[in-house]
């Protein structure tokens, strides 16, 4: 009899069912749907050639000795292999979990394509505390990606570190950023950390006609391993910068090293400044936050800020605040690894750098044309899906 605190795999797969339809169940613990849409999507863009409601593959696997219950879904392998980091965090049921990874990983198809990289988008989520991650449960996980035969390629995100990818990489050779031997050799976060400063300073001078950050008033919200080198940088470039973060135990000693001011994350958007930069977790950007925004920019390195995209870009436009699109600021890391699984890309110092220029871009047709910024993103995206696909 199963423990009281212990997953009931029986209980996932009857809600994701309930969620996705019918399953495919592949093995014992593995279960598949194909060509899902997103329960209780947004819609919208059905039958665009970016549809983010709409995904090609949604694995489920569930690993009894180390408890690991995971999701993977592959959004779009039009443009090439799906690509994208592992989340691992303690979401509150596997439905919440489902609507993350679904559009976690359309986030990422939507990254590749603006950033001009031939790669697909996917993602994965880990149900669990990743304070309490087992390597057990890293090695269930990479033989779950094993499984998919090259569907999927992983990395790190939110929850998962360079010191996890080792333990995954010996039981798949789907992971970016390594060597053959086994050994890491790429980041994701620090060329994440470069793309957000160049969008930044492409939004300041489209705003201010000045891309400099010095004296700048930027709110850094959440200082993980891409927010925390944001502060950093943009303090060592001159900005007037204020941290945050839901654990005061990283931001204090942050704000102490760099001279920053340390605020209360309760009212961080708010705060009077130039900039707004959300690092950490997706949904900031809504209905009650944004009428609540005294920035003129928004740009961060944070995935899904928006948490209706593009409703709230259109209620940002209409506060007449410049929102660097999330995903192609924050393409960085994604074009480091994803060169190497793209053929005939140009270089990822030149990619990288590109960034800025995109931004600039699409800030001025938005400008231009009356539509928000995610709007103008979106459209390109189409343009390079269709062409991909023939359509
Ligand atoms: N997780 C990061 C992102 O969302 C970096 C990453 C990109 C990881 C591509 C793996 C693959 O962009």
């Amino acid at each position: 009899m199963a423990t009281t605190d212990a997953p009931d795999p029986l209980d996932d797969r009857l809600a994701l069912e309930g969620l996705l339809g019918q399953a495919e169940q592949l093995d014992e613990h593995l279960l598949r749907w194909t060509s899902t849409r997103l329960p209780g999507g947004q819609g919208g863009r059905s039958g665009r050639p970016y549809d983010p409601d709409r995904h090609e593959a949604v694995y489920y696997h569930h690993d009894p000795p180390s408890r690991l219950r995971a999701l993977i879904a592959v959004h779009s392998s039009v443009l090439g292999p799906a690509l994208g980091g592992a989340r691992w965090q303690p979401y509150a049921d596997i439905g919440e979990a489902l609507t993350d990874v679904l559009r976690l990983s359309a986030a990422m198809t939507a990254k590749m394509a603006v950033s001009g990289l031939d790669c697909g988008g996917g993602k994965a989520v880990i149900i669990g505390d990743a304070a309490t991650k087992t390597p057990e449960q890293l090695a269930a996980y990479g033989r779950f990606v094993e499984r998919l035969g090259g569907r999927y390629v992983t990395g790190t995100d939110v929850g998962t570190t360079l010191d996890d990818l080792p333990l995954i990489a010996a039981h798949t050779s789907r992971v970016v950023g390594m060597s053959p031997a086994g050994e890491v050799v790429k980041d994701t976060a620090e060329p994440t950390v470069r793309t957000v400063l160049h969008g930044m300073r492409a939004s300041l001078k489209a705003v201010f006609g000045d891309g400099s950050l010095a004296r700048r008033r930027i709110v850094v919200i959440g200082v993980g391993k891409v927010g925390g080198e944001v502060a950093r940088r943009a303090a060592a470039e001159g900005a007037n910068v204020a941290v945050t973060d839901l654990y005061d135990e990283i931001a204090a000693p942050l704000a102490s090293e760099i001279g920053a001011e340390h605020v209360a994350l309760d009212g961080a958007y708010a705060q009077p400044c130039d900039v707004i930069s959300p690092n950490a977790l997706g949904g900031v950007l809504n209905s009650s936050t944004i009428p609540e925004l005294r920035c003129r920019i928004v740009c961060g390195g944070a995935n899904n800020q928006l948490l209706r995209d593009p409703a709230d870009a259109d209620l940002l436009a209409e506060r007449g605040i410049a929102y660097a699109p999330d995903y192609v600021v924050n393409a960085g890391g994604a074009i480091l690894v994803g060169v190497d699984y793209a053929t005939g890309s140009a270089s990822p110092e030149d990619m990288l750098e590109r960034v800025g220029a995109t931004t600039l871009d699409l800030l001025r047709v938005s400008q231009r044309e009356g539509i928000s910024t995610a709007e103008a993103a979106l459209r390109s995206i189409d343009a390079r899906l269709a062409g991909a696909s023939g359509g």
